[in-house]
């Protein structure tokens, strides 16, 4: 991405349930500092919690039918491109994007994942850091390649595991870490 010159870069976050990544990206994104603006909040998920946070901060959202997606994606590109967005953060966007939506915005797509890339790619990754006892775990932002959870990494951070902790206490803290890193990783690309 080009370096940051003032000019905020129209960006659109996808989501598919609690979006508290999603908030953390719009109070970022008020800040002085930030080289993003979010223009559009897209869910596959009607029904996703998350989008009260752009409901509060009035930012347009855009659902599309699930159970045609191919078209519906068709359709994401054209609003994508009437809106000028020119990056994609997905937050627990939980379906997997065409090769052909990916090519079209190639280095244009980032994700956050609740793992040390490229260990525990894929789904429930606290469940399986804990019974592979792994003395660290933590989260990744990189880019979206056609492969799951396999592009290039942007920015990462490391949790120590602790002894008491269980699924749950894990993902609370990795999460806490997830809504630093984004920012961070965002601010990284741009700079
Ligand atoms: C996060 O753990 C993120 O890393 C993963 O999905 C979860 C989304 O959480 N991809 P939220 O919807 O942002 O609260």
């Amino acid at each position: 991405m080009k370096k940051y010159s003032g000019n905020k870069v129209s960006t659109a976050i996808f989501i598919s349930g609690r979006g508290t990544n999603l908030k953390s990206l719009i109070s970022f994104s008020h800040k002085k500092i930030s080289p993003i603006k979010i223009d559009l909040v897209f869910s596959n998920k009607r029904k996703a919690s998350g989008l009260k946070f752009a409901k509060e901060k009035k930012i347009k959202i855009l659902l599309l039918n699930e159970k045609f997606f191919y078209n519906s994606e068709r359709k994401l590109v054209k609003i994508l491109n009437e809106k000028n967005i020119e990056l994609i953060c997905l937050a627990g966007f939980m379906k997997i994007l065409s090769s052909s939506f990916i090519k079209r915005f190639k280095g244009r797509i980032i994700n956050i994942h609740p793992s040390l890339l490229p260990k525990y790619k894929g789904l429930n990754t606290h469940k399986r850091v804990l019974e592979k006892k792994e003395n660290y775990t933590g989260c990744s932002v990189h880019f979206v390649n056609s492969k799951l959870d396999s592009g290039k990494i942007i920015l990462q951070k490391k949790v120590k595991i602790l002894k008491k902790d269980n699924e749950k206490k894990l993902a609370k803290r990795v999460l806490s870490l997830e809504h630093k890193l984004y920012p961070q990783a965002i601010m990284k690309i741009f700079s």
